[in-house]
């Protein structure tokens, strides 16, 4: 049994993280300054696990906290979540992105440099490979971001890299992924935004439980079978899994390694509004608009090096992603703050 420290535990990726690490067999600590999520997200986790999570309430920003977590707890590796992660957001308060993301990240690799622990599994994205150059995507590819919050991610890429060089102990697993969406089957937990969401999959379950009226299709115009844009969509709980398995891969590996984390399929917004549609069990009332500035038009992963090096694939598909995902909204559709159980 290792114990693994998760920051951003309380999030929608890392509470489904956490929630496969303790079906795992693994010991958890959490770190979450709980600035966009809610504690009963792991509270919950330790319902459905009958396992418990030893959360501590902290800021990465807080050096000397996060060193007394290490003191406390032997930890063999770190799973890094913790971070902001709204493009529009980072575009108006760019210095607010960068002081949090690379702070954050700074301050956590100098305490794991302090405590001997080298292994680390870190939250990057998609958005590093900007309009991607071919598609699928592979890891390869050039890299370039168009807003702060994927600089953030591209210059984290970076440190680590740096640091892997100059220290050959270190085990960095940067995993880029899709786009993730669904819950975890239980509907107990899943993805809870702040305000109007941005993305699709939020959007599309707040206009099936009767929270937005429609949704607005940015552009019907892009170069693809139905005119609208292409993602590649991944289960949260295959995206979790997929951590555990790059924990458990990350000695195998040279220093620092990028591996995407996609099902390697595209789908489009009709496509995933359709089958949306069907599991709510009506029609989700939409309209066309313009493209979405900054928008790109098709985005999917070659998922070739997570299945060689991780021996992981996705294995479920956009049906389960939308059933879990409903199941999850029209139970809790207000999130964490109320529910209807
Ligand atoms: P989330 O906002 O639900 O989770 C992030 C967590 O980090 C939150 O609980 C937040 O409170 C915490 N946090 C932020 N700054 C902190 C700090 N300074 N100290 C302590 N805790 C802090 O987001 P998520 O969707 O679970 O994403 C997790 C990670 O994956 C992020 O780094 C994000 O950029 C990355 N990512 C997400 C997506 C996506 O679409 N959800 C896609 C690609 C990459
Ligand atoms: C967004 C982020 C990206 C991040 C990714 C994964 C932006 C600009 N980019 O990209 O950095 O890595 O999420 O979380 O936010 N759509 C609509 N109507 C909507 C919402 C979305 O038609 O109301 C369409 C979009 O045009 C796109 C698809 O749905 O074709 C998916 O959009 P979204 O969920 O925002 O994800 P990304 O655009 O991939």
């Amino acid at each position: 049994m290792s114990t693994i420290l998760v920051t951003g535990g309380a999030g929608y990726i890392g509470s489904h993280t956490v929630l496969e690490l303790l079906n795992a067999g693994q010991r958890v600590v959490v770190v979450d300054n709980l600035d966009n999520s809610s504690a009963e997200s792991l509270r919950r986790v330790e319902r459905i696990t009958g396992k418990t999570v030893d959360f501590h309430l902290l800021d990465l920003l807080d050096r000397a906290g996060l060193d007394l977590v290490f003191k406390r707890h032997q930890i063999d590796a770190v799973i890094h979540f913790a971070g902001l992660k709204a493009v529009g957001e980072s575009v108006q308060q760019p210095l607010r992105y960068y002081h949090n993301n690379l702070g954050a990240t700074l301050n956590l690799l100098g305490a794991m440099t302090d405590a001997g622990c080298k292994t680390l599994v870190f939250s990057s994205s998609a958005t590093v490979y900007g309009d991607p150059e071919r598609i699928p995507i592979v890891e390869d590819q050039a890299l370039r971001t168009t807003n702060p919050y994927g600089a953030t991610k591209l210059m984290i890429e970076g440190i680590c890299r740096d640091l892997a060089i100059a220290d050959p102990a270190w085990r960095i697993v940067l995993l880029r992924y899709f786009n993730p969406v669904g819950a975890h089957i239980s509907g107990e937990i899943g993805e809870d935004p702040r305000g109007v969401p941005s993305n699709l999959m939020p959007y599309l379950m707040q206009v099936a439980v009767g929270k937005l009226p429609k949704l607005t299709i940015f552009g019907n115009d892009w170069p693809t079978e139905d005119g609208t844009g292409v993602r590649d969509y991944i289960h949260v709980v295959d995206l979790a899994l997929g951590h555990l398995a790059a924990l458990a891969k990350a000695p195998t590996l040279p220093g620092c390694t990028a591996i995407n984390l996609g099902t390697g399929t595209g789908t489009s917004v009709l496509a995933m509004l359709h089958a949306a549609s069907r599991m709510v069990g009506r029609l989700l009332l939409y309209l066309f608009s313009q493209r979405r500035a900054g928008d790109i038009g098709i985005c999917y992963s070659d998922a070739t090096r997570a299945k060689q090096l991780l021996g992981w694939a996705a294995t479920r598909g956009i049906d389960d992603m939308c059933a879990d995902h409903w199941r999850w909204q029209s139970r809790n559709p207000d999130g964490y703050a109320t529910s209807t159980r």
